[in-house]
């Protein structure tokens, strides 16, 4: 992430209302290089030999209070993997949200699935679960709710619709490491749940993934598929199941136990900065903060996201973005377009390469007649995003951004009234 920000032409030529740099990610302390360095000293960097990665994954299932915790090696394996262990194969369809990163979908084509869209609620960007039940047919295996931005989607509701259907619930938490609804965690809320420790997530090794469930064949099933297909308590060249490898090194593993001391922390901090931002925020003409879910406790905000409206502000999103980077407060518009609408599936790319078992069922299936409008808003003109590391800052720095935004809004609302002037 650039470290210096507000170098552009802030609003009305003045000085940007930040200088200064924001925080940066990852955050290093010595801590963690000698954490890695007894590693790499130990001569033991193979999860099958050591127990850093066990140790690290039982941590982690502890304080989100889940049973059982198997760490690999990206958050996309970890989606295909817990897929698979659900039951999933060729031809079955799992519905996801077309408002998402990619490897949430991309997860059901590896195995020859196919990704079902469903919009998104217009005020959470999370899966609507109206639409959800809507997308069922009898080929449907599971659904996928996202928590984006790390907020916790309408378990609730979509607990009822899985009982109801009997299809399980796997939960992308890759964006809500430590979030707490309803006094529990994501691994508790569903089926399982999939977690990424890629480089730009709130718990980090550069890359890395975990699945939390309480469900031992579950677990057994995900852990089997990440090794080669072992049992835990077979011999060596004994294989069960087809799986790869998919395993953590003990470098990563001991870089992710050290990180994790900070997360309840960092979370805390996030948390309270973003909920300061809410009540700020909610006071600026054309802008509209995320709807908060009362019943989530600790939000570990990965993103914070508001919705933006061009008319209101008086500015189109990509105007009011440039000039708030030349204030110094860097954000973006987020996804430029919902997964419906990627080449991967509104072009060619599912005939170019795709798991043979599922070719025609994934042909047939007609994504252009997905009918997801609050996605495509949030992506055309809506969504405004600040990444994580923003809010690890203080209170006054939260300022800043309320500063910036402001201003903003002032000079295009005087603009609006020369303009209005003018014509008069
Ligand atoms: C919502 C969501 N799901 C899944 C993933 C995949 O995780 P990874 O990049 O670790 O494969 C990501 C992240 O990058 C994500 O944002």
């Amino acid at each position: 992430m650039s470290r210096e920000h507000g170098n552009g032409i802030a609003a009305g030529g003045a000085t940007p209302v930040r200088t200064a740099p924001w925080p940066e990610w990852p955050v290093v302390e010595e801590e963690d290089v000698r954490a890695v360095a007894d590693v790499v000293r130990s001569g033991v960097w193979g999860s099958t030999e050591g127990t850093v990665v066990r140790d690290f994954e039982r941590a982690f299932a502890e304080i989100h209070g889940a049973r059982h915790g198997i760490a690999l090696n990206s958050g996309t394996t970890a989606l295909h993997v817990a897929l698979t262990a659900l039951g999933v194969r060729p031809g079955d369809e799992v519905i996801v949200p077309a408002y998402t990163f990619v490897a949430t979908a991309t997860a059901a084509l590896l195995i020859g699935a196919i990704p079902v869209f469903a919009d998104i609620e217009a005020d959470t960007y999370n899966i609507d679960a109206a639409a959800v039940e809507r997308a069922i047919t009898s080929k449907t295996k599971t659904i996928v709710p996202v928590h984006f931005a790390g907020a916790i989607a309408d378990m609730e509701r979509l607990q009822q619709i899985s009982e109801k259907h009997g299809l399980p619930l796997l939960e992308d938490a890759a964006h809500a490491h430590g979030a707490i609804y309803d006094g529990r965690s994501p691994g508790t809320l569903g089926a399982a749940a999939c977690f990424s420790f890629q480089s730009s997530k709130n718990l980090t090794a550069g890359e890395g993934g975990l699945i939390l469930t309480d469900d031992d064949a579950i677990a057994r099933r995900c852990r089997s598929l990440i090794n080669t297909g072992r049992a835990s308590d077979g011999a060596w060249y004994e294989h069960h199941l087809p799986g790869g490898n998919y395993r953590l090194t003990e470098m990563q593993g001991a870089l992710l136990r050290s990180q994790m001391r900070r997360l309840p922390q960092q979370t805390r901090r996030r948390d309270a900065n973003g909920r300061y931002l809410d009540e700020q925020l909610s006071q600026i003409k054309g802008l509209r903060p995320m709807r908060s879910d009362p019943r989530q406790e600790l939000h570990p905000r990965h993103l914070y996201m508001f919705r933006f409206d061009a008319d209101e502000f008086g500015l189109p999103r990509e105007q009011f973005l440039e000039r708030l980077k030349a204030e110094g407060v860097p954000a973006s518009g987020g996804y430029p377009v919902g997964l419906h609408q990627q080449p991967l599936y509104s072009g060619q790319g599912l005939r170019e390469q795709i798991p043979g078992p599922a070719m025609p069922h994934l042909l047939a299936h007609d994504y252009g007649a997905a009918s997801c409008p609050n996605t495509e808003r949030a992506c055309a003109s809506e969504a405004v995003w600040l990444t994580q590391p923003l809010l690890l800052a203080e209170r006054r720095d939260m300022e800043d951004i309320v500063c910036a935004v402001s201003k903003i809004q002032a000079s295009a609302a005087r603009t609006a009234r020369n303009v209005g002037t003018a014509k008069d």
